[in-house]
C-alpha cells in the first residue's frame, strides 16, 4: 500500500510540475503556475518522509530531516520575502547554485556508500558531481558579477586554461569509472575541487552583455544534476524535475545564443564578452548631448501619430511599471499609438520587462518583440527610452571594437525622434558608451524614470 501511495504521489509531484511549466509561459498565470508546482513538490517529499521504504525499513533520520527542511524554508523565505525585485536575478542564480550543490553533494555522499558501483552507477554519480559542482560555483560567480560584487577579468589564456581543465576532468572521469582503482576514493575530490575551478574560471570572464546566456546555461546544468540524482535514487519525480529544469534551461540558453548572435561553443569554453571597459565611440570632445525639458516632451508625444517605448533596467530600478503604463494610457486618450519594443535581454533575467509590464497591468499584446519593432522604427514618431542603455547601443551594428558587436538591437534612432530617459551619461551594465546619446535625433531627458514618467503625465494631461 505505501508503495502504491509513493508511486501516485509521485505521479502528481510529476503532472503539477509539468502543469506549473505550462503556466508559467504566461504572466497571467504565472504565480498560479508556480504554486502548483510548489505543492507537488511538497506532495512528493512528504511522501518520501512517511512512505519511502529501503531493505524493507522506512526512512531514518526523520528529526534531522526535518529540521535541515524547516532551517532552509525560514532562510529560504527571509530572502525571498526581503529581496527587492531589481535583486531577483542575483537570488534565482544563488538559488540555482544551491541546487547545483546539493546535486553534488548527493554525488558524493552516493559514492561514499557504494565506491565499487557498477560503471552505469559511478558515471551517473561523477556526472552528477561534475555538473552540479561547476553550476554551483559558476552561479556563485554570476551572482557576485550580477551583484556587481565581482568584476570581470579577461585574459585570453583563459580559454586555453578552461579547454584544457575541461579534457583534465572528463579524462579523470572515464579513468575513475572504467578503472576506478586507479585513482581510489580520492577521486570525488579531485573531480570536486577541479569542477569548482572550471566553473569560477568558465564564468569570470564572461561579460557585460553575454551574461543572459552564462545564466540560462547553469539553469540548465542544475537541471541535468538534478536528473541525475534522480537516476542515482531511481526517482521519478526527481528525474522529471530535473529534465524540466534541464530541458527548458536548454531551450531558453539556445533562444538567448540567438538573441546574442553567439555561439554556444564560444559560451561553453568562455571566450566571449570580453573588453568590458573598451568604449564605442561618442563622448569625444566635439560631440555634444542635446537636453529636452519634460513640456517640450509631453507636446512631441501629445501630437505624435506613433510613440514606441523601450523599457530597460532603469524601469525596474525605479519601478516605474505603472506610471509608464499610465503615460501610455494618457497618450492613447489623446489619439496617439502607443507600443512597448522589448528586447529580449532588457533588465536583468530573461523576461523581465515582461514581468514588470504584466504586474502593472499594460495588455499583452502592447508589447512588441524586437524582431517585431525594428522594421515599424521607421513610422514612428518618437521612441522614448526609459532606462534603456545597451539594448539600444548603435555600436552592436556599426562598432566592430565593441564588446557587443553583433549582438542584435532596438533600431531606435531610425524613428523620427529618439527622447533618453535616465539619470546621468552612465554606461549600462555592458559597461560601454552609447553613441546613441550624441545622435542628432536624440534628446536627453535626465532624472529617475519614477518621477520623470509622473511629470510627464502631469503635463500630458494638462495639454
Ligand atoms: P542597461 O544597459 O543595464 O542600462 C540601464 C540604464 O538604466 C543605465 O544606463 C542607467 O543609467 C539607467 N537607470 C538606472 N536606474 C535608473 C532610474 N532609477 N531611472 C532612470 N534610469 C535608470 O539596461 P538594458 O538596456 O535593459 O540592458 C540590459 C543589460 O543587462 C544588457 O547588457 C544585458 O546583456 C545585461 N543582462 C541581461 C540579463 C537578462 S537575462 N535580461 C541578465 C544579465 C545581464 P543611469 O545610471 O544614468 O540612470
Amino acid at each position: 500500500m505505501s508503495t502504491f501511495l509513493l508511486e501516485i504521489s509521485y505521479l502528481i509531484g510529476s503532472i503539477t510540475f509539468i502543469i506549473g511549466l505550462k503556466q508559467l509561459s504566461s504572466p497571467d498565470s504565472a504565480r498560479k503556475g508556480n504554486l502548483v508546482a510548489a505543492a507537488g513538490m511538497g506532495i512528493a517529499i512528504l511522501a518520501t518522509i512517511l512512505f519511502h521504504q529501503k531493505d524493507g525499513q522506512p526512512i531514518g533520520n526523520i528529526p534531522w530531516i526535518i529540521a535541515a527542511m524547516g532551517v532552509g524554508t525560514v532562510i529560504g523565505w527571509m530572502m525571498a520575502m526581503k529581496v527587492k525585485m531589481t535583486a531577483m536575478p542575483q537570488m534565482v542564480s544563488f538559488f540555482n547554485g544551491m541546487g547545483g550543490a546539493c546535486a553534488a553533494i548527493i554525488s558524493i555522499v552516493e559514492f561514499n556508500a557504494h565506491p565499487h558501483g557498477s560503471s552505469g552507477y559511478l558515471l551517473t554519480v561523477f556526472l552528477g558531481l561534475v555538473i552540479g559542482s561547476v553550476s554551483f560555483s559558476g552561479s556563485m560567480i554570476a551572482y557576485g558579477k550580477l551583484d556587481e560584487k565581482i568584476k570581470d577579468i579577461y585574459a585570453s589564456f583563459l580559454t586555453y586554461l578552461n579547454l584544457l581543465l575541461l579534457i583534465l576532468i572528463f579524462v579523470i572521469l572515464g579513468i575513475a569509472v572504467w578503472q576506478p582503482d586507479m585513482f581510489g576514493h580520492s577521486v570525488v575530490w579531485i573531480l570536486l575541487g577541479l569542477s569548482l575551478i572550471y566553473g569560477i574560471l568558465f564564468v569570470m570572464p564572461i561579460g557585460g552583455a553575454d551574461m543572459p546566456v552564462v545564466i540560462s546555461l547553469l539553469n540548465s546544468l542544475t537541471g541535468m544534476a538534478a536528473a541525475f540524482g534522480g537516476f542515482l535514487y531511481d526517482n521519478p519525480v526527481m528525474l522529471t524535475g530535473g529534465i524540466l529544469v534541464g530541458s527548458a534551461g536548454t531551450i531558453l540558453t539556445v533562444l538567448m545564443c540567438t538573441a546574442m548572435n553567439r555561439s554556444l561553443l564560444n559560451v561553453i569554453i568562455g571566450s566571449f564578452g570580453g573588453g568590458g571597459a573598451a568604449g564605442a565611440k561618442g563622448a569625444t570632445g566635439d560631440q555634444t548631448v542635446k537636453e529636452i525639458s519634460l513640456t517640450d516632451t509631453a507636446i512631441l508625444c501629445a501630437y505624435a501619430g506613433k510613440v514606441v517605448i523601450v523599457p530597460g533596467y532603469g524601469l525596474a530600478v525605479a519601478q516605474a511599471q505603472h506610471i509608464c503604463h499610465e503615460l501610455e494610457k494618457k497618450l492613447e486618450e489623446k489619439g496617439v499609438e502607443v507600443s512597448f519594443a522589448i528586447h529580449p535581454v532588457a533588465g536583468r533575467m530573461p523576461g523581465h520587462m515582461n514581468v514588470l509590464l504584466a504586474e502593472a497591468d499594460v495588455p499583452y499584446p502592447k508589447l512588441v518583440e524586437m524582431e517585431d519593432a525594428n522594421p515599424t522604427m521607421n513610422n514612428t514618431d518618437v521612441v522614448i527610452i526609459v532606462g534603456a542603455n545597451d539594448v539600444v547601443n548603435p555600436a552592436a551594428e556599426n562598432d566592430p571594437s565593441s564588446p557587443i558587436y553583433g549582438m542584435p538591437v532596438l533600431k531606435v534612432w531610425e524613428a523620427k525622434n529618439v527622447i533618453v530617459m535616465k539619470r546621468s551619461m552612465r554606461a549600462g551594465y555592458a559597461g560601454i558608451e552609447n553613441e546613441l546619446f550624441f545622435h542628432p535625433k536624440t534628446k536627453m531627458l535626465f532624472g529617475d524614470a519614477k518621477d520623470m514618467l509622473g511629470k510627464l503625465v502631469s503635463e500630458v494631461k494638462d495639454l
